[in-house]
Formats: C-alpha cells, sequence, structure tokens
C-alpha cells in the first residue's frame, strides 16, 4: 500500500518513515529541503532495509507535486508533515509561514483532489490550544492559537475539515504535544541548526556547542517554577501515524487526536535528566519568561487509547538518553 509523505526528510518524517516500513508500507517522499538533507532518507533506508521512492518538490509550485501525483498513480494516503515550524520565527516572517503552510497545503489538497487520493494524516500540534483552560486538554477545548505558526496549524484543520465534507475524504488530524529523543539506532534525530525548542538546546549544552541552558522564568505556577510539557518520544509519536493510517482502513470520517502522554516533566526536571543520561551536570542560568510561553500544557490522550488503541510507551529515561545517543554519534547533524 502507498503512502505519500510531504516533508519526508524531516524529524518526525524520518521516524514515522521507519515505523511504515517495518509494517510494508511502500513510501513516496516529497521534500524540498528548506529544513532537511537527504542524508536522513539515506539513513531511514539504512535502518529500515528497505529503499522508498523520493521526489525533491516544493509543496508552493503546484506543478511540481502535481507531477507527483501523475507519476504515482495508486496512492492510498498522505501523511503531510511539510511545514515551517518556529513559532519564533513565524511572529518575525508570518507572510512566509502562511505562504509555505497555507499555499503549500493548498496545492497539496488540490492535486490529491484532482488524482482522487482521499485519505489523509494531518501533522497538527497542541498550538492550535494556545493557553488552554483546562489541563488536562481534550480534543474539544477551544482553538486559540497565539501566534502565526500556530494559526496556519488552526487553518489548515478548518481547510481539511471543510474539503472532507465536500470531498468525501477521510481525514485524521494529529495534534502532537512536545516531540522529543531519537531513534535508538542513533541514526536519525532532530539536526536543527540553531535550535528553537528546550531538548535540543539542552543537548548542544551537554555537547559543549553552547554554553548554558537559558530557563525561561521560574516564576511560573507549577511546583518548581518552571514550565511543565508534554514531552513525548518521537518513536512514540511515529508509532501514532501507523495507527492512524489503520483507523483511515477501518473508518470513513474526519477525527482528531491529541499525541501526548499526559505525564508533564519541568524545565529543571528535563535539564536534570539530561545530565543523568551525559554523565555531567548540565549548565543553565534563570533568565526572563520567553513571550506567549504558558505555565503547563498536557494532553488528555484518552481519546487516541480509546480509539486508536494507541498508548505512548516510551519514557524520560529513553527521551534523554536516545537525544544524548544521537548528538554524540553525530556532533555536527546530518552534516559529515
Ligand atoms: P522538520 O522541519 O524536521 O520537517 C518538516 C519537513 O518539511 C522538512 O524536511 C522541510 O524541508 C519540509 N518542508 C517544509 N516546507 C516544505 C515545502 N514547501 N515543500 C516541501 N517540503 C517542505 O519538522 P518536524 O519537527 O519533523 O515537524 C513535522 C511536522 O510536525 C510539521 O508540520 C510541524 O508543524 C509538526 N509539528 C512539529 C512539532 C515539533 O515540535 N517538532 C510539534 C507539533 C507539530
Ligand atoms: C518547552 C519549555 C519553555 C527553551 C513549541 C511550540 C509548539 C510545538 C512544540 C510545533 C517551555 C522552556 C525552552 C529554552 C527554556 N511545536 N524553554 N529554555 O514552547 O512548549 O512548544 O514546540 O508545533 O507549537 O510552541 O516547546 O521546547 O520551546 O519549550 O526554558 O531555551 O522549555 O519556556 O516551558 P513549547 P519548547
Amino acid at each position: 500500500m502507498k503512502i505519500l509523505i510531504t516533508g519526508g526528510a524531516g524529524y518526525i518524517a524520518s521516524h514515522t518513515n521507519v515505523e511504515l516500513l517495518k509494517e510494508n508500507y511502500e513510501l513516496v517522499l516529497v521534500d524540498n529541503f528548506s529544513n532537511s538533507v537527504y542524508e536522513s532518507v539515506a539513513r531511514v533506508e539504512k535502518i529500515s532495509g528497505k529503499k522508498v521512492k523520493f521526489y525533491e518538490a516544493d509543496l508552493k509550485d503546484f506543478e511540481a507535486i502535481n507531477k507527483v501525483f501523475q507519476a504515482e498513480k495508486d496512492i492510498y494516503a498522505v501523511i503531510h508533515f511539510a511545514a515551517l515550524k518556529a513559532v519564533g520565527e513565524s511572529v518575525e516572517k508570518p507572510l512566509e509561514y502562511y505562504e509555505n503552510n497555507i499555499s503549500g497545503s493548498l496545492n497539496l489538497y488540490k492535486a490529491m483532489k484532482i488524482h482522487g487520493v482521499k485519505n489523509f494524516v494531518f501533522s497538527s500540534s497542541a498550538t492550535v490550544y494556545g493557553d488552554p483552560d483546562e489541563i488536562p486538554v481534550k480534543e474539544t477545548a477551544k482553538i486559540g492559537a497565539t501566534n502565526p505558526y500556530g494559526h496556519t496549524k488552526a487553518m489548515m484543520e478548518q481547510i481539511l475539515i471543510d474539503s472532507a465534507k465536500a470531498y468525501g475524504w477521510n481525514v485524521v488530524i494529529l495534534r502532537y504535544f512536545n516531540p522529543v529523543g531519537a531513534h535508538d539506532s542513533g541514526l536519525i534525530g532532530e539536526d536543527p541548526e540553531y535550535p528553537a525548542n528546550l531538548l535540543p538546546f539542552v543537548s548542544q549544552v551537554a555537547a559543549g556547542i553552547r554554553e548554558k541552558v537559558v530557563v525561561f522564568g521560574s516564576d511560573w505556577n507549577t511546583p518548581d517554577g518552571t514550565g511543565v510539557r508534554d514531552y513525548i518520544h518521537v518513536v512514540d509519536l511515529a508509532k501514532a501515524h501507523v495507527k492512524a493510517i489503520e483507523k483511515l482502513k477501518k473508518d470513513q470520517g474526519t477525527f482528531i487526536y491529541n499525541i501526548g502522554t499526559g505525564r508533564g516533566y519541568s524545565v529543571l526536571e528535563m535539564i536534570r535528566a539530561f545530565g543523568k543520561a551525559c554523565g555531567h551536570d548540565v549548565p543553565f542560568v534563570v533568565g526572563p519568561r520567553r513571550p506567549g510561553d504558558v505555565a503547563e500544557v498536557l494532553a488528555d490522550p484518552a481519546k487516541a487509547e480509546k480509539e486508536l488503541g494507541y498508548k505512548a510507551e516510551l519514557g524520560l529515561d529513553e527521551m534523554v538518553s536516545s537525544a544524548w545517543k544521537w548528538q554524540k554519534l553525530n556532533p555536527k547533524g546530518y552534516k559529515k
């Protein structure tokens, strides 16, 4: 069964590709390498011992993506990872974010419609909840994104819901919480030039690439005063996509799921756990709060468990030790 993966060379896609190949899906990947390199695809093939088909194409170019659908006749489903994803950058460059994430997705949807592809899995984000009223957050919570990146995700969800109704598509929207960690082979992982997220930053400090972590505020209303998040191991997250494809095979409609663990860790707990994994304390200082941050975000993962039979299994130790293994084995990421 053939699956088209957009953003197929990226961090979460690479791990998902490994899980899908394990289940014998045939993969067609599309990426424009705006935030990735081909080496991740080669490494997925190495881990799985299987080949994938790869197209270098930009979703902003309708003809380029349409050609992929023309060449690949029998696509069963699309998993749509391709997006720009840095919250801070999206505030600086909103038009780039809207153009890439919205126009790019519209081109993809138009091509799907033309070629009669009706099954779809979307990479959404806890960011669509903004600062949620109730913790843990249920899928029924109000949508209240607080930055352009989050708005693009909320808009894409709405466009999908409307298109599914009009064109008879089946859609699974996965709202990821905070993905971290790497494959246990140490061959694939997150490869940011300048990390926007906590764990890759901690990892680069642990490796001596950066001097110290700045903790964004210690006066939050949380047990130790630092921000609490629902971190999920990227391999667990990858497996949710296999479940989503299985759901599309069984049921018709549009389905939305939180993908998290329901368990939160503070910034200080993450730094301490990382120190244990790498064998030395990770230096940090407490700085001011980051604009737009919230005290605590936790998923209610019950709906995914009930309807997808999905439950994250890996804990904090596996998250930090796999991230450290990736960092140690690939001090320059995928660059040789
Ligand atoms: P990533 O940057 O590693 O992967 C995205 C991939 O899409 C990259 O390889 C990039 O080159 C590609 N891409 C971007 N725009 C494209 C375009 N116009 N045409 C073709 N390819 C394009 O990011 P990731 O962390 O793997 O995120 C994957 C998805 O998950 C994104 O949609 C992101 O918004 C979503 N998400 C990520 C997180 C997170 O913290 N990492 C959390 C929630 C949701
Ligand atoms: C985690 C905690 C920070 C960096 C973001 C996006 C969200 C989703 C996941 C894509 C917070 C603190 C961080 C640092 C720190 N991405 N922190 N020092 O903000 O929960 O979520 O990534 O969809 O949309 O908003 O993740 O990793 O940036 O922060 O103290 O150098 O770590 O304040 O409490 P966040 P994060």
